[in-house]
């Protein structure tokens, strides 16, 4: 029996990112770059092993209703991943022009359209059995123990088709 509700966690995890980029978005409009930062890398360490179940057991487990389309899911992550690195290097410089601070949020934006379309996969996770929805919240739970951070994860360890 999986210690945690995979379905329940996963969405909980999209209310934080969607929290935390509205936070972001709104630091930026007062040029609070220090503030943006430090969600961002919040940010980062919360959802790296989001990305990774989602990559190496939720992906694949849902293959039985997406067939290929589980690929695209996969380029999606490869914008998100290339998007929070902008927004990472804009976020780590001391001060933000007019243009730099709209490119920043407008790089927030976009990640907060994935989070939406992520959180669509919990409505097709709904229909897996219940003792795949169990391995899947073990996976969970592993990938949140080892804790590595997105961009880490990104660099390091995913693997690229
Ligand atoms: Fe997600």
């Amino acid at each position: 029996m999986a210690k945690i509700d995979v379905i329940t966690e996963f969405r909980d995890d999209h209310r934080k990112v969607r929290d935390g980029i509205l936070e972001i978005i709104s630091a930026l409009q007062t040029k609070d770059v220090t503030k943006a930062r430090k969600i961002l890398g919040s940010l980062n360490i919360m959802v790296g092993p989001h990305f990774r179940y989602e990559e190496e057991s939720l992906y694949p487990a849902l293959k039985v209703f997406l067939g290929e389309y589980v690929d695209q899911l996969i380029s999606e992550h490869d914008g998100v991943i290339n998007t929070a690195k902008t927004c990472a290097e804009l976020l780590a410089k001391d001060k933000l022009s007019d243009e730099e601070a709209e490119k920043a949020a407008d790089a927030a934006r976009a990640l907060l359209v994935h989070v939406s379309n992520c959180d669509g996969l919990a409505i097709l996770s709904e229909r897996l059995k219940s003792k795949e929805l169990a391995e899947l919240g073990d996976k969970l739970d592993a990938a949140r123990k080892s804790g590595v951070p997105l961009l880490d994860w990104a660099a390091k360890i995913r693997k690229k088709k």
